[in-house]
């Protein structure tokens, strides 16, 4: 079983908005709203894969309600604590003529640490060893920023292989746990490495030492420039699938999806690169973070060219 982990859900609402012009009134064209959250994007990619998973959530209020109904419509699981005020809804503001989005995110409720222990629990409690955990996203206002080391320790104890897709000091704690898998960004990975960003050589070296230093596998995504795979079993870098782009926001949550349905499924490297490259392509091709058409992912899996690295 796949379990993935949103403790600051939202929901997405997307309002189109021609000329948007900050200080005057402006008329909303069309609207539309996504239950969100990285965790919650990667159940709903593997759904679009087959792949049933149980999404770990944190709560509140009438949102809260609308993101459990949402999720236990989609046949996803849900594991889920509540508290109290309101799951955040962040509005965006997409214009069309001037190619701009606006971002307006609430911060989301503050979550007690024993909220937040109860959940780890459960969830320990429900892991069997070869198990997939994927913590993602951000974490709530003021919780600390260890909580995804401390929560990949407690899963790895349980034999779980824990994915952990975070940036910054979440993520720099976090590798001290020795995660299965990371997937940072090349922008994440090179602020955490002090490394360019556009520099694949320096990006190659940096995976390479996090490997050195316990952590399991590294897959650094490089948005439209590919990705670099560091595995077990050698590393490999898969040029770009040249696709049309409507929204890029998510790309990484499909390719991780990618990743866990390959560890669950005993995909083999090659057969994992070229599901992990076209699930991300297949996604970018969607508006805002709809899952991939599985169809157009199988075609694009065919048309991966990757080298080792
Ligand atoms: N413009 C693009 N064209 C083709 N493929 C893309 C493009 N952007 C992203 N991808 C694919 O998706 C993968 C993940 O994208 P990216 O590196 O942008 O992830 P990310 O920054 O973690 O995204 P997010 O956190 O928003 O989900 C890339 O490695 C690539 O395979
Ligand atoms: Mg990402």
């Amino acid at each position: 079983m796949i379990y993935t982990v949103t403790l600051n859900p939202a929901i997405d609402k997307t309002a189109v908005i021609s000329g948007f012009c900050a200080g005057t009134l402006n008329r909303i064209e069309s609207l539309r709203e996504d239950v969100g959250g990285k965790g919650i994007n990667v159940s709903r990619c593997l759904l679009a894969l087959g792949e049933k998973s149980t999404a770990a959530v944190i709560l509140a209020g009438g949102a809260g309600r609308k993101c459990r109904e949402y999720l236990e419509g989609a046949g996803i699981s849900v594991l889920c604590e509540e508290v109290p005020g309101e799951t955040r809804t962040n509005l965006k503001i997409a214009d069309p003529v001037r190619g701009e989005n606006t971002d307006i995110n609430e911060p989301g409720p503050e979550v007690p640490e024993e909220v937040l222990a109860r959940l780890r629990e459960r969830i320990a409690e429900k892991l069997c060893p070869g198990d997939t955990v994927i913590l993602s996203g951000s974490l709530p206002r003021g919780a600390d920023k260890g909580l995804y080391a401390a929560w990949c320790a407690r899963f790895s104890a349980c034999g779980a292989r824990v994915i952990l897709d975070a940036d910054g000091e979440a993520l720099r704690l976090g590798l001290k746990e020795k995660p299965w898998l990371i997937k940072p960004n090349h922008e994440e990975l090179a602020a955490l490495a002090e490394v360019d960003a556009k520099d694949p050589a320096a990006l190659l070296r940096a995976g390479e030492a996090l490997r050195a230093a316990g952590v399991g596998r590294v897959v650094i995504s490089r948005g439209g420039e590919g990705a670099i795979f560091l595995t077990e079993e050698g590393s490999f870098s898969a040029d770009p699938l040249s696709v049309p782009v409507k929204s890029t926001v998510g790309a990484g949550d499909s390719m991780v999806a990618a990743l866990a349905f390959a560890a669950e499924r005993g995909l083999d490297p090659e057969a994992t690169v070229r599901l992990a490259m076209a699930m991300g392509a297949a996604s970018v091709m969607l508006p805002g973070t709809d899952a991939p058409d599985v169809e157009c992912v199988h075609r694009l899996c065919g048309e991966v060219r990757m080298n080792l690295a």
